[in-house]
């Protein structure tokens, strides 16, 4: 019997090792339809998805990710938030579009686009028995990614995905999730502060437990600590500059 999407959605983990046995064409168009139906704001469609066939390109953005599931895998896709076709409209028609995606909202809007967009892509793929990674590490240096894929004003790379079929060593469990009742909220956001620390207390020691068996009791962290260290650093401080530079953000 075929699983439901529910299922599919429970089965999720990022895979990062794959079989050398590249997408087809066939396969890729499908997998792009299934982004280009995903729901997009006021029908902007504000995204572009750029398939990476060159592997001196493949090779190029592996060093701005530093991450090998960047040339090894069955396919590339790169995502990026595009305003261009409309920049053309608007010059077209001498128009003063530029007040949407100029402005934050403008960029909410792309982002939210491209995400949803990848998203079913991705779920897509994994129902077709094949793994995906996203890649926001290609934002380690988006001046560069923007040379490298001739990217204009008003295009801005978000992430890619390296997809394929999984290596036989890519075995495990889905990460575990924050519990239901942690992210779902009736009626009103509940900030009672004891129950949220209570709750990541709780949570910390399952995922504690999770990385203990995991790694043969090598790695014992808890969630709040791993979040601590990554969210204590300035992440890629110069994503406003670059911003500005490719026409965002700047109404
Ligand atoms: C926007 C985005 C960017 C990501 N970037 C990377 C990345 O650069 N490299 C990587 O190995 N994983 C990346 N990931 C995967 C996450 O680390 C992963 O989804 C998360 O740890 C949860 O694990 P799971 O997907 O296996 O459930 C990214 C995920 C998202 C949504």
């Amino acid at each position: 019997m075929k699983q439901s999407v529910y299922d599919l959605t429970q089965q999720h983990r990022s895979i990062r090792q794959f079989k050398d046995e590249p997408l087809s064409k066939e396969t890729v168009q499908k997998l792009v339809e299934a982004g280009q139906m995903a729901s997009t704001s006021s029908y902007v469609q504000a995204y572009s998805i750029i398939g990476i066939t060159d592997p001196e390109i493949k090779k190029a953005l592996k060093e701005i990710s530093g991450q090998q599931h960047v040339v090894d895998n069955g396919y590339l896709f790169v995502y990026v938030i595009d305003y261009y076709r409309h920049s053309l409209i608007n010059k077209e028609t001498n128009g003063n579009m530029e007040t949407s995606f100029e402005s934050a909202e403008g960029l909410l809007v792309g982002t939210i686009d491209v995400a949803l967009a990848a998203q079913n892509v991705a779920l897509t793929a994994e129902d077709m028995g094949l793994g995906i990674v996203f890649l926001g590490s290609l934002r380690n240096d988006v001046g560069r990614v923007s040379e490298i894929l001739d990217l204009p004003e008003h295009v801005f790379p978000l992430f890619g995905m390296a997809v394929g079929v999984p290596s036989d060593d890519e075995q495990g469990s889905p990460k575990q999730r924050l519990p239901f009742e942690h992210v779902f909220h009736e009626n009103q956001y509940n900030s009672d502060k004891e129950q949220q620390l209570e709750q990541i207390k709780q949570y910390d020691n399952d995922i504690k437990d999770y990385y203990e068996q995991r790694s043969n009791g090598k790695r014992s962290e808890s969630w709040s600590e791993q979040i601590r260290k990554m969210m204590s650093q300035k992440t890629r401080p110069d994503i406003l500059e670059k911003l500005n530079i490719k026409g965002f953000m700047k109404k």
